[in-house]
């Protein structure tokens, strides 16, 4: 598993591309198929120019189509149902990957976005596929080259700490974000977002927000400020970076006014 960070070819490390150029062939699982009606996958082509980039024309990409995964709200809304559904989606995955592997000899490279610590579910898969593999006979090692994370750029991009001295740090995904701010989280990272409707509750409105859309792409957008004040600018920005790419991921600190007081007066 190769971490290739948020999308753009300069994010990936020295020891990823060498992790590139060591493996036979990789296997890229694209979206195109199940997500898009047949239209091609923007981050298949993404990962392909990484490979362009960084390999050369001479790398050997296997694409295998990703099963589709049940998002709609009304079958996903409660945690057992979300949890479920991400299962058979993994379960779904680990049988198209290991039938592809089975097909194709030689050192395989998985190309994970960003890093693969944060919301990737690519070394949970493979570990299941390296069972199946084991059990059938033939034993498979995973390995992990770490890459940069969406929200290392984001702080790089925004030239800040992620936390305040000696604070933490709460790293979560737009659909828990509630519950996060419910428990008293008051500094957090929103990874996942489906869309920005939590952020225009009227509790959030004071709060500090340091957003990137697409980052390290041609199509990066930032926006940073009060809630209140720039929540607008962030939609914008956002469907800016949707309509130019064809695809938006982003990704936000959210820190609360009391939070940034505390770091004021110290
Ligand atoms: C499936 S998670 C994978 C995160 C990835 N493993 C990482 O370390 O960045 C995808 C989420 O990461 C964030 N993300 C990934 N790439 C991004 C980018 N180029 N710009 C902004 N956010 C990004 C978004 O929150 C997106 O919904």
């Amino acid at each position: 598993m190769i971490g290739i960070g948020p999308g753009g070819v300069e994010q990936v490390t020295v020891e990823a591309v060498a992790a590139m150029r060591a493996v036979d062939w990789f296997l890229v699982l694209d979206k195109g198929a199940a997500e898009r009606g047949g239209a091609p996958d923007p981050l298949v082509e993404v990962r392909a120019a990484v490979l362009e980039h960084h390999v050369g024309p001479e790398a050997v990409v296997v694409r295998v189509d990703d099963p589709p995964r049940e998002r709609r709200t009304e079958l996903v809304g409660d945690d057992a149902d979300y949890r479920a559904a991400v299962a058979a989606w993994h379960q779904a995955r680990t049988e198209r990957i290991v039938g592809a592997l089975t097909q194709h000899p030689g050192d395989v490279g998985f190309l994970v976005w960003g890093d693969p610590a944060f919301y990737d579910s690519t070394l949970r898969v493979l570990d299941v596929v390296a069972d199946v593999l084991h059990d059938s006979g033939e034993p498979a090692q995973v390995d992990v080259v770490p890459g940069i994370s969406a929200l290392q750029l984001l702080a790089a991009r925004h030239r800040i700490v992620l936390h305040e001295v000696g604070r933490p740090l709460q790293i979560t995904t737009g659909r828990a974000l509630r519950a996060a701010l419910e428990a008293g989280q008051d500094n957090l990272v929103v990874m996942l977002n489906r869309d920005l409707e939590e952020l225009a509750s009227p509790g959030l409105a004071e709060w500090s927000i340091w957003w990137g859309g697409n980052l390290g792409t041609a199509t990066e957008e930032l926006v940073a400020g009060r809630v209140g004040d720039v929540l607008a600018q962030v939609r914008a920005a956002r469907e800016r970076a949707r309509a130019e790419a064809g695809w938006v991921m982003d990704v936000y600190l959210l820190r609360s006014p009391s939070d940034a007081a505390r770091e004021r007066r110290r």
